[in-house]
């Protein structure tokens, strides 16, 4: 499939998707989030790609929202049916990816841009990006999941306080709150990526998918993470990584890893 609104690279075992469409702050549109959800589930059945890094293009927007342009005219259907849409070809899909996914968040992240961010393993920002739900300023909610998993990451009352306000955070402030993991300079900031991805692909990728549907059982309605952790542990006792990597540790050597 050739692409109008995304850009991929691949180097080594690392995947890096740029989202194109900076002229409008690279907003997600429904041709965006298709071939969006096109390359993750692309990506993610090639066994040589161990993780992704996820940017939009140009210094500015990392992903300025959902498309507004595309919605402002939408019935209670239409609506419900975006925000399901989105969520499952996209949100929860990036969430619950074998291959983890690191979100380098270089400018404004706002609406389905900070909702998307929040939906990946992993996020870095620049100094110069800012955060925000606006949703409210606009008469709606956040639809991509935004109002669940804020308040995972930072919790209940300051993830009120930033959807009622509408308003934006710094990059600093959000380091505070725990809803990014790192804030570097804007021109380190995927190199910054690609070292965290560079731990991640010595490990194997069969533990990796493993460990990150485990720690995704938490937030799951009627699910128990306590059980899924048991299981998912002893699924890696039947998995080649398992006995390459014990193998390798007691040869004192470096394991290599095939992800099966
Ligand atoms: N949907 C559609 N288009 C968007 C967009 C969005 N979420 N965000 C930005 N754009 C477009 C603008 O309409 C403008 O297009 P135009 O040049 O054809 O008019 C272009 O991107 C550049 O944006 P602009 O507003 O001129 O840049 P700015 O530097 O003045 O402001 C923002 C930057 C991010 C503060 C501002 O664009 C904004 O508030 N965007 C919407 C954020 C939002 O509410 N997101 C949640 C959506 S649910």
């Amino acid at each position: 499939m050739s692409y109008q609104n995304i850009l991929i690279a691949k180097e080594h075992n690392i995947a890096t998707i740029t989202i194109n469409r900076p002229e409008k702050l690279n907003a997600l549109n429904k041709v965006t989030i298709e071939e969006l959800h096109h390359a993750f589930s692309t990506l993610e059945t090639h066994q040589d790609i161990r993780a992704i890094i996820l940017k939009g293009s140009g210094e500015k927007a990392f992903v300025a929202g959902a498309d507004i342009a595309e919605f402002a005219e939408f019935s209670v259907e239409e609506g419900i049916q975006l925000s399901a849409q989105g969520q499952e070809t996209l949100f929860n899909f990036v969430e619950n990816l074998k291959v983890p996914v690191i979100a380098a968040i270089n400018g404004f992240a706002l609406g389905g841009g900070l909702e998307l961010a929040m939906a990946c393993h992993i996020r870095v920002v620049s100094d110069n990006a800012k955060m925000g739900l606006p949703e409210v300023s606009l008469g709606v909610i956040p639809g991509y999941g935004g109002t669940q998993r804020l308040p995972q990451l930072i919790g209940k009352g300051r993830a009120l306080e930033m959807i009622l306000t509408a308003g934006m955070i710094s990059a600093e402030e959000a380091y505070r709150m725990g809803l990014v993991n790192h804030v570097v300079k804007q021109e380190e900031l995927v190199s910054f990526c690609n070292e965290i991805a560079q731990k991640i692909i010595k490990n194997s990728p069969a533990a990796i998918s493993m460990a990150i549907h485990a720690v995704n059982a938490n937030y799951k309605e009627g699910e128990n993470g306590f059980e899924t952790e048991i299981k998912s542990f002893g699924k890696c006792f039947g998995t080649e990584d398992f006995k390459e990597g014990t193998k390798a540790f007691l040869e004192k050597r470096k394991a290599v890893f095939t992800g099966e």
